[in-house]
């Protein structure tokens, strides 16, 4: 029951790849609160990537338990939810049980498959429909994996006994006692099954990857409405889920970004550069880019964006060559690399270049080609595979002049210099931490009319802003020469 001093609170759950995270928010939009609970994948061949749908809901009760302890007593008028995108998993309708692991966003045992169906022709249609490029990445081709292995032969599926659904399917099943099979737009349209345009499942695209279509969750807006809470101590039953994001798209709405012209660019394992597009027609045109459902609030946005699959992953990579911590090769990183360029194609490259072939080099070696220089190497293939990510997305969304950055790496100013020289452009980094969950925030917070989208905008006045120092012509060159190097890259095709 309301007590008349209790204070209304929004609580953000912003489940990603290696943590949940839970934040409590008053309502002027101030973190109250926050705690953190990580969640472990495992690798069990190389190249696969599976998580324990058991464990990614117990670090969700725990993040939110932890956090409801710490903040301050107060009434959670609703929720926000953001997730890890594209991971997906399957469940017994009939209970609630996992049926088989989560398999990853990272996971690529599907390549040779998806190898086949590029080879088959199939690679136009699916983008012309999805927004997407055919790659690993994006759940359907896992979806028909984990059916190939727990439903050979589909009759299970089509007689509606099992649920196949992306994290947020997954926690609104949990947190609403089983009454919600639903999947959010944003986050559907990274599912590879999805009219992009249309927000409905493609019968085509069922057929092509051996989905029935029932087991597949009912498509929602952002906003919902979405059933209530239901055994969630200690979040009381009946408290509505207010608005639910795929992470990116959450970090977009977090930043303010609620029209074309904005870029924001995620630094984490990987990097999301992301903007708003006016047109989806025109922007479906880049083959480079995939275009996505930002949020549906009752109109759906849509968004340009481009992933990088090795940034922050990079650093880590050397730094554990080099038996140093990640921050201990941040500060010893050269003032240059003295030619030499990393190019991070572990595991092939993303956007721009979409080349699974690509193999990782290091290039421009020399005697003088020490660790420090190795370090500021790998230090400016982030900044290099970010800017080349905007250099694209601007020619849809016209000029970009900001781009907004958020995520660990971030805390590195070298970074943000090093970004504002090599883009050529303003890099402004909000003090505020956890975007996502904040974005999943804020969405609810609006939902519930809390906020306006004015009010949203101007929440990031305390930012780090760099501008940018370094001579074009010099520049100019620095990006050639990165370029070269992405071509050696790109040629070492078996
Ligand atoms: O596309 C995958 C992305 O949604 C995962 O984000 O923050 O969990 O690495 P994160």
């Amino acid at each position: 029951d309301r007590q008349p001093h209790e204070a209304e609170l929004l609580l953000a759950i912003d489940q990603g790849t290696s943590a949940t995270k839970a934040l409590l928010l008053d309502t002027r939009g101030s973190v109250v609160g926050t705690a953190s609970a990580p969640v472990q994948a495992s690798h069990p061949r190389p190249g696969w990537v599976e998580q324990s749908p058991a464990d990614i809901w117990h670090s969700v009760r725990e993040a939110v338990r932890v956090c409801v302890e710490r903040a301050p007593r107060g009434r959670i008028a609703g929720v926000g939810l953001s997730t890890q995108r594209e991971s997906v998993m399957m469940w017994e309708r009939a209970t609630g049980t996992p049926v088989g692991p989560l398999l990853g966003w990272q996971d690529r045992r599907t390549a040779d498959r998806c190898g086949r169906l590029l080879d088959e022709g199939a690679g136009p249609r699916v983008r012309s429909v999805t927004g997407l490029p055919l790659d690993p990445m994006f759940s359907a081709l896992k979806a028909q994996w984990l059916l190939d292995a727990y439903d050979p032969d589909r009759s299970r599926g089509r007689r509606g006994e099992l649920c196949l659904g992306t994290v947020d399917s997954w926690l609104l099943w949990q947190l609403t006692g089983g009454a919600a099979h639903t999947v959010e737009a944003g986050n559907a349209a990274r599912t590879q099954l999805l009219d992009v345009r249309r927000r409905q499942w493609d019968p085509d695209l069922l057929a092509l990857f051996g989905i029935p279509a029932q087991v597949l969750p009912a498509v929602t807006p952002s906003t919902g409405p979405f059933a209530p809470l239901r055994g969630f101590a200690p979040v009381p039953d009946g408290t509505p889920v207010l608005a639910v994001l795929g992470d990116s798209h959450a970090a977009l709405f977090g930043h303010g970004v609620f029209a074309p012209g904005q870029v924001k660019a995620t630094y984490g394992t990987g990097s999301s550069i992301m903007g708003l597009v006016a047109d989806p027609a025109t922007a479906a045109k880049d083959g480079r880019l995939c275009l996505t459902i930002a949020w549906d609030d009752g109109s759906p946005a849509y968004a340009v964006e481009g992933n990088i699959r090795s940034s922050g992953a990079t650093l880590r990579w050397l730094a554990q060559l080099a038996g140093r911590t990640e921050s201990e090769l941040a500060a010893l990183a050269a003032p240059d690399a003295g030619g030499a360029h990393v190019v991070p194609a572990f595991g092939g490259l993303a956007a721009p270049w979409w080349d699974n072939e690509a193999q990782g080099v290091i290039s421009g070696l020399s005697f003088g080609t020490d660790l420090p220089a190795l370090a500021r190497a790998a230090l400016e293939s982030v900044a290099f595979q970010v800017e080349d990510v905007i250099a694209a997305v601007e020619e849809v969304t016209g000029p970009v002049s900001v781009i907004l950055a958020d995520g660990g790496p971030t805390d590195n100013a070298d970074l943000m210099q090093l970004q504002a020289d090599t883009s050529q452009r303003v890099v402004r980094r909000p003090h505020a931490r956890d975007l996502s969950a904040l974005g999943a925030a804020h969405l609810a917070g609006r939902a519930l009319g809390l906020f306006t989208a004015g009010e949203l905008a101007g929440m990031h006045r305390e930012s780090d802003v760099h501008h940018p120092r370094r001579d074009p012509a010099d520049n100019r060159a620095r990006v050639a020469a990165w370029h070269d190097a992405v071509r050696r890259a790109r040629a070492q095709r078996g």
